[in-house]
């Protein structure tokens, strides 16, 4: 039995609507929540691919719901990290969906972070040319961000996520609860990915978690509700208006990334920093990148910056610890997936807390420059 009455949010999308749902304990009332998509396996197993230590937590509590109703399950084991996003691991899971007679009205359940999420979606987008999933996302990052919207994908030797489709679940559903036992640091890093909502388009969520971000980073069930779905409600509405990022509009959910990605490539995306970490301290230089442009205030870069800086994660390059100067940044952005044929990168700028745009007109030199000034920032 779910302990609160879950919030339902939903993703607008014509005949692919889904219901995203946010509520503590929902996992243990998976068979109820899930039943349309679990009943069609009466007699079959339900098949699982989940993160080994989400399997570890969250196992237990989704075999009793699902053996409540006479349901068993079949599962998948997905080891934790980037590396299980390969052709790999790729291949290993679509021929055990094909050994097991998964048909395309089945849905696969993909339990655990954004790893698990992106390579079931992917692998479901193209098994039988597509059958349906349910998102059971367990980490921070994935319940704001990863587990909505339909972009699957997996890494190739030449970058991340590059060979993917748009493929949306047929439901979400986000277990508070599951945040318990989230590491500190990884639960840090999903923060960062909630503040970006406030920052990009809403002032007054922004305020708000500048008052009550230690309350959802201490887990407290109604803050972090609060914060969970404000943020699913926001990248829902974004994904509704432009699904498959045509329009500009899903391009706001990147802000943060272009920098970020900088970071992440000198870094040598391990976890030295995580994605999380760096998308934090990229919207704090895309704050205080606006500001140089003079088109945000001195007075809010700094806001920006401290409601990063108050949670630990990182907002100065310094605190890094890398050997690099401003061109060498900027050229890991010339690989961004991001960068037009036109020799443009778009950045995602800030005219105001709350009000992100998507710039054009950047010129990498002055980027570079700009990168130089903050590396001699110290932490
Ligand atoms: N994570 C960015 C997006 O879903 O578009």
């Amino acid at each position: 039995m779910a302990l609160t009455q879950p919030t339902a949010i939903r993703v607008e999308l014509g005949g692919r609507s889904y219901n995203v749902l946010v509520g503590r304990g929902l996992l243990d009332d998976t068979v109820v929540q899930a039943r349309e998509f679990i009943e069609p396996f009466a007699g079959r197993p339900v098949p699982i691919v989940a993160d080994v230590n989400a399997r570890k937590f969250h196992g237990e509590r989704l075999a009793t719901s699902l053996a409540s109703e006479g349901h068993e399950i079949s599962w998948y084991d997905v080891e934790p990290g980037e590396s299980s996003k390969s052709w790999e691991s790729l291949e290993r899971l679509t021929d055990w969906l094909l050994d097991l007679g998964i048909t395309r009205s089945d849905h696969v359940f993909a339990l655990g972070g954004g790893v698990v999420g992106d390579l079931v979606g992917f692998a479901c987008a193209i098994l039988k040319r597509g059958c349906g999933f349910v998102q059971l996302p367990t980490t921070l990052l994935s319940q704001v961000d990863s587990s909505v919207g339909g972009k699957t994908a997996i890494n190739t030797r030449s970058g991340k996520n590059l060979i993917g489709a748009f493929h949306q679940p047929s439901l979400v559903l986000a277990d508070t609860q599951a945040l318990d036992t989230l590491p500190d640091r990884e639960m840090r890093a999903g923060y960062a990915e909630v503040l970006k909502y406030g920052l990009l388009g809403d002032a007054e969520f922004f305020a708000w978690l500048e008052t009550n971000g230690p309350d959802v980073l201490a887990r407290s069930p109604d803050a972090l509700a609060r914060a969970v779905a404000t943020s699913i409600e926001a990248k829902a509405r974004i994904v509704a208006e432009d699904e498959r990022e045509t329009s500009g509009r899903r391009a706001l959910l990147n802000l943060g990334h272009t920098f970020g990605h900088a970071l992440e490539a000198e870094t040598g995306f391990s976890d030295r920093l995580l994605h999380g970490e760096a998308v934090a301290l990229g919207m704090v230089l895309a704050a205080r990148y606006s500001a140089r442009r003079g088109q945000l205030s001195p007075d809010d870069a700094d806001r920006a910056a401290a409601a990063i800086a108050a949670t630990g994660l990182p907002s100065q390059i310094a605190q890094l610890d890398i050997q690099s100067d401003g061109a060498t940044l900027v050229d890991h952005m010339r690989h961004d997936k991001k960068m037009e044929a036109a020799g443009t990168l778009p950045f995602l700028l800030l005219k105001g807390l709350g009000d992100a745009y998507m710039a054009r007109d950047v010129d990498l030199a002055d980027v570079a420059a700009f990168l130089d000034e903050q590396l001699k920032v110290p932490a």
